[in-house]
């Protein structure tokens, strides 16, 4: 299957078959050929049914093959059962495209008509949206394909969603907000084209400024990365997503598969690809219109001017949760504003002109800033007060959300009464971006500097250096296993893969009795650390399957014998194949370096702290391979326990760069190795800055037979 496919034909149709067109206007079948005519599309419309006639005015056919020219869409409106029918009539009449609306397919259960409709389809050269969908929407030919709202505007977003009912209702909300359309297009089931085939479209569709999804659960994740990886930096992608992978729950054969089973990947993946996520609805459509409409902000420094002390402080708290970065340049900010400030005003940021300023005060400083090059946005706050004029203030913030726009954001946000909200109102459809909430405003702000920010990384990265690990030799070790009918690798076999991919280890030897231990441990050296190998105990220490600091013999002793007699009563069942003696590391700070197999995304490396707290505060990253140096870097910044790394009350730096390089090799690793789906290093101990990384323990599992993600 190729990945690209062209679908100007079913954004740009020069002709569209309703097929289960109606003429009782509360069919489904009524309500598309009826918004199709009333949205205006430009091309031929045949109306399909079996009772001939008219509706609406249009002649109708009884089949597709009996319509004369030729059809690029066919929106298909019949019961489930007749489905597959008109899909044969559909390629005897060589339709180019199909939007089956009708439900009642994998949905429910029933992937077996689903598949056969598709695979015929396909091999006839058809392609599918859907089924299970509520059409679409093509601004480029006016075409509303859908039995959703019949008012659509058009405009720069384009709207993708998995939920026909949200998209439905995104439609209305979008009409309410005056937010124009692209287009908008319901994927349902995914029996065929996907989030990431239209995405392909949408990419290079010049009147798209953005793509807003809704997605519950991704099918081909890989593809989709692909794609979004390759979206040009002036077009965003805002994803609200929902629903939750449930493979780490219920297959929790390592730290890294169960913290895989939350969001976290979905987030990772969002921040590898330069995508904004949203929580809400809401937040959705404010980033997007944003995004859409105002300049790229420029730099790191953003003023609030505000005539309310408490909500200046309230943005700049909203400015830290959202990521915008606030000017500090005090002396500066006194230059550029002393004249609009009475003495008490606070030419901090944010800027405070006090309840006394009026509009006037209000526009020459938004003049001020507007003119200042070393300011890069403004967010503009206002609350009612006694010298409050809202006639002035509407025409002043239409007026100046108009010259901003053409070179530096600004963002308005009001607190008050009726009178405020009709201003807001009123401004909004002149197409201000105003505000009721600084947090709403903030937020906005902040998706724009999210951009900014991955855009000037991708600008600024350096090259990802070329890390080699031994494929063949891997291989063989995987064989072994495979060829004794096993998925667990034991340790020795997995410390060799380390070795292999270019990782140090500390010595150890497997010993199979109480006298080896002893013997190995005297050849190793104190202190040292014995440790159960068993493939049926996960978790070593909640078994009582860990010593540490040995210092003697006889320390060694006790400890081979507590630890048998903690697994055998712990893990009655376990099959123990030994005790591993190894040498025991300095310590320092442990951290965790993982990769699993993401059931939507495939492989997928992860970073946290270690240590036992790992499962609690699931504080770790996520990237999806192949991983850059860029990726990696992020990986270990983007954990809230960063600061540890960075050395807190006078400690040194740790070895950044040393955990950057497991990752990279971890990374390369998963993406040669199909067969492995789980590896952890758990701890990767973290020295001093210089002084290196240390895989202390490591596991390997493979893939179970028939897991094919
Ligand atoms: N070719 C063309 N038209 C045909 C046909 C055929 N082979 N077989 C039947 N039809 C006509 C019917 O005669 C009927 O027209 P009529 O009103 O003139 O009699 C029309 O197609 C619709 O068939 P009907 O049996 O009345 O079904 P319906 O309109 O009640 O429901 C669906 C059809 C597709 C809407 C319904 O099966 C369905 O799937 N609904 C859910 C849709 C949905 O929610 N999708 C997901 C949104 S997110």
């Amino acid at each position: 299957m190729s990945d690209k496919v062209d679908l100007k034909a079913l954004f740009e149709p020069k002709s569209v078959a309703v097929v289960g067109a109606s003429s009782n206007p509360v069919k489904i079948g009524h309500k598309v050929l009826n918004n199709i005519l009333a949205g205006g599309y430009r091309g031929e419309v045949y109306p399909v049914n079996p009772k001939g006639g008219e509706i609406l005015g249009l002649k109708v056919y009884k089949r597709v093959v009996e319509i004369e020219g030729a059809v690029d869409l066919a929106v298909v409106v019949v019961p489930a059962p007749v489905v597959f029918d008109v899909v044969q009539d559909c390629v005897a009449a060589k339709v180019k495209f199909l939007i089956i609306i009708t439900s009642g397919f994998s949905e429910v259960g029933n992937r077996r008509e689903e598949k056969k409709i598709v695979d015929f389809a396909r091999k006839h050269g058809m392609r599918v949206l859907g089924p299970n969908v509520f059409g679409m929407y093509s601004a480029k030919v006016s075409l509303n394909a859908s039995f959703g709202p019949s008012k659509i505007l058009p405009g720069k977003i384009a709207i993708i969603t998995q939920s026909g009912a949200l998209g439905g209702a995104m439609v209305g909300r979008s009409v309410v907000d005056r937010i124009g359309l692209s287009a908008i297009i319901s994927v349902g089931n995914k029996s065929d084209l996907d989030e990431a085939d239209l995405l392909q479209y949408l990419k290079e569709d010049e009147q798209t400024r953005v793509v807003l999804m809704y997605i519950e659960g991704i099918k081909n994740g890989g593809k989709l990365i692909k794609t979004l990886k390759s979206m040009p930096e002036d077009k965003h992608v805002v994803v609200v997503k929902s629903g939750r992978s449930k493979r780490g729950a219920l297959a929790a054969a390592s730290h890294t598969g169960s913290l895989a089973g939350s969001d976290n990947v979905f987030n990772g993946i969002a921040e590898q690809c330069g995508i904004l996520r949203a929580e809400s609805v809401d937040d959705a459509f404010n980033w997007a219109r944003v995004l859409s409409e105002l300049p790229t902000v420029e730099g790191d420094n953003t003023v609030i001017i505000t005539n309310g002390g408490g909500l200046g402080v309230m943005c700049a708290d909203a400015c830290e949760k959202y990521g915008v970065p606030l000017m500090d340049d005090s002396v500066f900010l006194q230059r550029v504003f002393k004249d609009v400030m009475p003495e008490f005003g606070s030419a901090r940021n944010p800027i405070d002109l006090t309840g006394e300023a009026g509009v006037e005060e209000y526009k020459v400083s938004l003049k001020k800033a507007l003119k200042a090059k070393e300011i890069n946005a403004v967010l503009a706050l206002y609350c009612e007060t006694g010298v409050f004029d809202p006639e002035g203030m509407s025409d002043m913030v239409i007026d100046m959300g108009q010259v901003y726009k053409k070179s530096k954001p600004i963002l308005f946000s009001m607190l008050g009464g009726e009178k405020v909200e009709e201003i807001i109102d009123e401004t909004r459809k002149k197409g201000v971006h105003v505000f009721d909430d600084v947090y709403d405003a903030a937020s906005a702000l902040g998706a724009l500097y999210g951009r900014k920010r991955f855009v000037d990384e991708i600008k600024h990265s350096v090259e990802t250096p070329d890390v080699r690990i031994d494929v063949v030799s891997i291989k063989r070790i995987i064989s072994k296993a495979r060829s004794e009918d096993r998925r667990f690798l034991m340790p020795d076999e997995a410390k060799e893969i380390m070795k292999l991919v270019g990782l140090t280890l500390p010595r150890w030897r497997i010993a199979r009795s109480l006298d080896e231990a002893v013997s190995f441990a005297e050849e190793i050296g104190y202190p040292a650390v014995l440790k159960i190998v068993s493939e049926d105990i996960i978790h070593k220490t909640d078994a009582g399957g860990v010593a540490l600091d040995l210092e003697n013999k006889n320390e060694v002793i006790d400890a081979y014998q507590a630890i048998m007699k903690s697994c055998r009563t712990k893990f009655p069942k376990a099959r123990i194949r030994g005790i591993e003696v190894c040498e025991m590391v300095p310590k320092g700070v442990e951290t965790i370096v993982g990769g699993t197999l993401d059931p939507s995304f495939g492989p997928v490396v992860m970073f946290g702290l270690g240590g036992i707290y790992v499962e609690t505060l699931k504080d770790v990253t996520f990237r999806a391979v192949p991983l850059t140096l860029n990726d990696a870097k992020k990986m270990v910044r983007g954990i809230n326990a960063y600061p540890i790394l960075l050395g807190v009350r006078g400690e040194k730096q740790k070895d950044i760069k040393g955990i950057v390089d497991v990752l990279l090799r971890v990374g390369k690793l998963m993406e040669k190795i199909e067969d492995v789906s789980d590896i952890e290093i758990n701890p990767l101990m973290v020295y001093e800055y210089g002084e290196g990384v240390k895989v202390v323990d490591v596991r390997i599992l493979l893939k179970q037979k028939g897991e094919n993600v």
